[in-house]
């Protein structure tokens, strides 16, 4: 079996930041004399794996805002998807510590929705109102904003015709889908500014896929079922090969999935540490 894996498989740069800040704050704690809590707001990444060990460490993932206020003292991490202007201040209020690793390129569009929003924009976020990137983003807008994920949802909120907008992207969204909603709201005639805040990570991973998947006879993405960069990366892959097979670990490798000579290549999502992605790469050469 020729095997391939994608050069821009796993950790992006915010993810590794992320993730390299929490086991460092692990281990300060470890060695100081007053030992506290150590807490995620969320689980630090969209992957078991990598939650689970830190919660062998200690690490607490706290999952709303009710859960926040109940805290006494500790330290408290924002994830690299960053929260709303509302939770950041509520955590500042209380006598907890604040480690933020929100990824600098969400605080970009933070800065811009509260600065657009403040001139009076409309802010139309493309991307999944259920993720909780896109859920902080909303919660820098000082105009209501609209999340959008086809035009069929801009058109439900149906916004004055004249009004300014201001279009910004969750990180990991679909480059080409963006494009294409872009140029369907500019046909509409609002005031448009479109600031593509879309990931280089995501459109460099993305591209890579597609071109891995179309020259392979069998794909396999690698990430967390809870993923959505990964899961996109999956139907990018799917539309090009056939044989694509979406996996959390080297465990739901099967081996009836590819012949003897097939070529097949490796993606992984942002979340999705390297030791998995070595640990699929071995079992694929190795044992199927
Ligand atoms: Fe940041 Fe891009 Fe990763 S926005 S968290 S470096 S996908």
């Amino acid at each position: 079996m020729q095997v391939t894996v994608a050069e821009s498989a796993g950790f992006c740069f915010g993810v590794r930041r992320a993730v390299e800040r929490v086991y460092r704050q692990v281990e300060q704690n470890r060695e100081s004399p007053e030992r506290v809590p150590i807490y995620t707001y969320g689980p630090i990444i969209h992957n078991e794996e990598v939650v689970r060990d830190l919660e062998s460490n200690g690490v607490r993932v706290v999952e709303t805002p009710e859960e926040l206020d109940s805290l006494e003292k500790g330290i408290v991490i924002i994830r690299s998807h960053g929260v709303s202007r509302h939770i950041f201040e509520r955590l500042q209020e209380k006598s907890l510590e604040v480690v933020d690793v929100t990824c600098p390129f969400v605080k970009k569009i933070h800065r811009i929705v509260e600065e657009q929003s403040r001139e009076g924009r409309t802010i139309v976020i493309v991307g999944n109102p259920s993720h909780p990137e896109v859920e902080g983003i909303v919660g820098w807008s000082h105009t209501e904003p609209v999340v959008i994920e086809k035009i069929e949802d801009f058109n439900k909120n149906r916004l004055t015709n004249g009004i300014k907008l201001c279009i910004v992207a969750q990180t990991t969204f679909h480059y080409g889908k963006f494009q294409d909603l872009v140029e369907k709201l500019e046909k509409m005639g609002y005031d448009i500014n479109v600031l593509n805040t879309i990931c280089n990570a995501t459109q460099e991973r993305q591209t890579e896929a597609r071109s891995l998947a179309a020259q392979s006879d069998g794909m396999l993405v690698v990430g967390g079922k809870n993923s959505s960069n990964t899961q996109k990366l999956f139907e990018i892959c799917k539309k090009e090969c056939d044989h694509t097979y979406f996996i959390q670990t080297a465990a739901d490798l099967q081996p009836d999935w590819f012949p003897e000579d097939a070529r097949v290549g490796i993606t992984a999502g942002a979340s999705t540490p390297h030791n998995i992605i070595e640990e699929v790469q071995t079992h694929v050469r190795n044992e199927l």
